[in-house]
């Protein structure tokens, strides 16, 4: 997730720019840049510190001319090539004079590339975004004004895209269109902007506009005019922004919990971006071991802690399932000290939101040390798990500011259950038909989610009956498992209150003992082949007086004879089901938490990132 601005008919624009670029850093970066455009100038300046970039930038920005009213600005986390200044946005095309900023993934980047090479192009990065700047200069030289260029540049690509274009010889203009990332417009009397979200001009704009999906703005000092992809014209719709600057950063949410649980459709959205092959090939561009290998893997051990953990445990059934390995899934700080056995063609995956968890980092470094070959399932780029591990798959949530983990969790099954159906396709476990079938199913999750999102009150409801409640058990069978360990540790670590996950056979191995009227019992009961089995456990805990809180399907007829209560979902696949069943438990954890006045983004005890043992 990359962080854009612009700015047209400004008196202070480089000010401007670095101000929004450091009010966008909270989304994490690794790389910045500006364009400063005015006409026949073109003024670039692009640095690679990490998170210490924009400051670089400021000091290198030192040096700048003056006398420029207009720039773009771009905060970078590397997708698509290394995290370094030649791969930095702005891009520039042949001439120099056009200056493109872009945030999202151009998935036909690959196929467009080799024929702007072949028609001449010479690139200077190995980013996706370049195409984009090579391709408004060809509509250009074909007489068309920078509006027009781009419309006609953007029928040609697939993928997400929130991009914005200067070109020196129409000056004062910024021409951008939005395709699934994220862009704000904002005016003032004189000046026009744009950007990521409102907090990178919130104390400069008066007023906000939303440019929806396949919308394309102009924006020049007097204001802006939008168009659709067809040409057509559109009215942006107007936001009522009455935000301080850190309600802005959290998108008008009262915390980054509630804003990153909203974020959950984006994230399974953005990790799946660019995975496929038109000839229906899984590929992950940051995978650095070769099918060759991939194919020989005899066993797989996944390696994590907390909700990764959780994730890894889902996986599990995944890679099971659909390409017949099997799978062994360990805490990391378990995994080190148990002397574990590495063979021949064990491949160790190591799951951790961070990339930074010490447990998980010192448990693949003893896997490499014992020859196993690593992949890391990291959400930060460059992260210390991604630098040292063979191969890496990147999940694409975006930063994660809260200390709970929600939408980097299910990005994470969904980068997971994707290289299981890539695993499945290279040892020819299923048919090209099934994979398919599975991708697609995939891709609608996103949606899934979202619909449960919008039952957001229900849920909130639910809260408060079961409001001075202490004890909570919450059980699932199969991948209804995981779901359940880790609504539990959502609870837990958000309202402080006693919360079990247990596998729903278990209970009369002994936790039926603790149920008792009082006790709720959260069951997920989502999964058609498990239905009947935890029917009957609902049965056991109600005849002993427990609140029974039920996850069901839409279409489910048979749970409301058994539950006090039911968050209801869409039905899918049942190996998808994690994605969309987790959201009623931390939507649940998250109410629970706010009625108790806990701080939801800084739970006691705990920090975002454990990088002691
Ligand atoms: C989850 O809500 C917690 N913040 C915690 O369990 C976390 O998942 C764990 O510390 C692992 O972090 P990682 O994914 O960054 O490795």
């Amino acid at each position: 997730m990359c962080g854009i601005i612009g700015v047209v008919g400004s008196s202070d624009t480089l000010a401007t720019l670095l101000e929004g670029l450091t009010r966008l850093e909270y989304r994490g970066y690794d790389s910045a840049g500006i364009a400063l455009v005015r006409p026949g100038q073109t003024w670039r300046a692009r640095t690679a510190e990490g998170t210490e970039s924009v400051a670089a930038l400021r000091r290198v920005c030192e040096d700048a001319p003056s006398g420029f009213s207009s720039g773009i600005g771009h905060t970078r986390w590397a997708t698509h090539g290394a995290p370094e200044a030649v791969n930095a946005h702005p891009h520039l095309d042949c001439s120099g004079n056009i200056a493109i900023i872009h945030n999202g993934i151009i998935e036909n980047h690959r196929e467009l590339h080799e024929a702007l090479v072949a028609r001449g192009h010479l690139f200077t990065s190995v980013t996706d975004s370049e195409v984009l700047a090579h391709l408004i200069e060809e509509a250009r030289a074909r007489g068309l004004e920078l509006m027009e260029a781009m419309r006609q540049s953007l029928l040609t690509v697939r993928g997400a895209f929130a991009v914005a274009v200067m070109d020196a010889t129409e000056p004062d203009v910024i021409v951008a269109a939005r395709r699934i990332s994220p862009l704000v417009v904002g005016t003032a009397p004189g000046v026009t902007y744009l950007a990521s979200d409102v907090p990178a001009i919130l104390d400069r704009a008066t007023a906000f506009y939303a440019v929806n999906d396949d919308e394309i703005v102009r924006l020049g000092p007097e204001g802006f005019r939008a168009i659709d992809l067809e040409g057509g014209p559109v009215r942006l719709h107007q936001l009522s922004i009455d935000w301080d600057l850190e309600t802005a950063e959290k998108g008008g949410h009262d915390d980054f919990m509630s804003k990153e649980i909203s974020e959950q459709p984006h994230a399974i959205r953005a990790t799946l971006l660019d995975r496929r092959r038109r000839d229906g090939t899984i590929t992950f561009d940051e995978m650095r071991i070769d099918d060759e290998e991939l194919r020989e893997v005899k066993r797989v051990v996944l390696v994590a802690a907390g909700t990764s953990h959780h994730a890894a445990l889902v996986a599990k059934y995944a890679i099971e399932r659909w390409a017949r390995i099997s799978v062994e899934v360990d805490i990391s700080s378990e995994y080190r000290y148990r002397d574990p056995i590495v063979e021949i063609g064990t491949l160790v995956i190591g799951v951790s939101q961070s990339g930074e968890t010490i447990d998980t980092i010192q448990a693949t470094r003893e896997a490499q040390r014992r020859g196993a070959r690593v992949v890391a399932v990291s959400n930060i780029v460059d992260s210390s798990l991604a630098r040292e591990a063979d191969a890496v798959i990147y999940t694409r949530a975006g930063i994660e500011v809260s200390v709970a983990s929600t939408k980097a969790f299910v990005a994470q099954v969904a980068a997971l259950e994707l290289l299981a159906l890539r695993l499945a396709q290279l040892r020819g476990t299923m048919s090209p038909t099934d994979v398919d079938a599975l991708f697609l199913g995939l891709n609608a999750v996103s949606a899934q989610v979202a619909t449960t999102l919008e039952r957001r009150a229900s849920i909130e409801l639910i809260a408060k009956e079961l409001m001075g409640s202490h004890d909570f058990f919450f059980l699932g069978r199969h991948v209804g498992f995981p779901t359940a360990l880790e609504g539990a540790l959502k609870l837990k670590e958000l309202t402080y209150m006693h919360a079990e996950g247990y596998p729903g056979g278990e209970l009369k191995h002994g936790p039926l003992a603790l149920i008792e009227p009082g006790v709720v019992v959260v069951a997920v009961a989502t999964h058609q082949l498990m239905h009947e089995k935890i029917l009957s456990n609902l049965a056991e805990v109600k005849a002993r007086g427990a609140s029974v809180v039920v996850v069901a399907t839409d279409d489910d007829e048979t749970i409301d004879a058994v539950a006090d209560f039911v968050m209801r979902v869409p039905a899918t696949e049942p190996l998808f089901t994690p994605m969309v069943d987790i959201v009623p438990l931390q939507l649940f954890a998250y109410a629970m938490a706010r009625q108790l006045g806990r701080n939801v983004d800084r739970p006691r005890n705990l920090a975002k990132t454990v990088t002691v043992e």
